[in-house]
């Protein structure tokens, strides 16, 4: 089966967790949009009244052309759950996000919800983070000073992420390094510290303890993954 048709079923089955009068957070990439798409279908064609909160003005602009009603999340009092893709889970459910440079507000929304549930492919599953370079949000002043302050931390090469000849520009106006780790990421928790503890590190990659299921698509069909406690 093609990727794109595992990332249609993992984002359409995590709609099942999605019910009228819930409040929830839409996430950024190209699994949970078809977890949009189909919220909006179900919001027009089956009245499924529920508000949601997106990750990005990408997801911003996607949920409002589907007519799926929105608010600011400091307008709500809470987020019944936050739908969301992932690059990578291990099998403590911590993930490595950012790949679509969104892990700021995604990480907000995140940790303001009751429940995430990370929709994926088999791809990303793996037994030790790192593969994928992992992300991380850092201010515009001294980008350079910073960047190296995280490759003395990390001990791997970092590198500023690019769009057109130019360092990205996040939806907060900061900029992406990609740590390029490989696979080494045992203790996910202290690397975050460890980063954050750098002055113009805004957000790292890394959510831990955040995730309790992950609707996981592969050759075999769906499964629900549930952390236990
Ligand atoms: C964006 C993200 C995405 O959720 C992550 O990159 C997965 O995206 P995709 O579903 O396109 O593979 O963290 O910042």
């Amino acid at each position: 089966m093609d990727v794109e048709e595992l990332k249609k079923q993992a984002g359409v089955a995590a709609c099942e967790y999605v019910t009228s009068g819930m409040n929830v957070g839409l996430g950024t990439g190209s699994t949970v949009k078809y977890t949009i798409l189909e919220l909006g279908r179900r919001v027009r064609d089956e009245g499924l009244d529920i508000i949601g909160v997106p990750t990005s003005i990408a997801t911003k602009n996607l949920a409002e052309a589907e007519g799926i009603p929105l608010a600011e999340l400091d307008d709500l009092s809470h987020l019944d759950v936050v739908i969301d893709g992932t690059d990578e889970f291990d099998p403590g459910f911590q993930l490595i996000k950012g790949g679509g440079a969104a892990l700021l507000r995604e990480k907000i929304v995140a940790q303001a919800s009751t429940k995430m549930i990370v929709v994926a492919d088999e791809r990303k599953q793996v037994e030790c983070l790192g593969a994928f370079p992992l992300p991380i949000e850092v201010t515009p002043f001294a980008l350079n000073t910073t960047r190296r302050a995280i490759v003395k931390a990390l001990n791997c090469e970092c590198t500023v992420r690019s769009e057109q000849g130019k360092p990205l520009v996040t939806d907060n106006g900061n900029h992406i390094v990609d740590a390029h780790t490989g696979p080494t990421i045992h203790d996910p928790v202290t690397t975050e510290r460890n980063l954050l503890n750098i002055a113009g590190v805004v957000q790292v990659g890394l959510f831990n303890g955040m995730c309790e299921v992950v609707i996981l698509a592969s050759s075999d069909g769906i499964t629900v993954l549930e952390k236990d406690d």
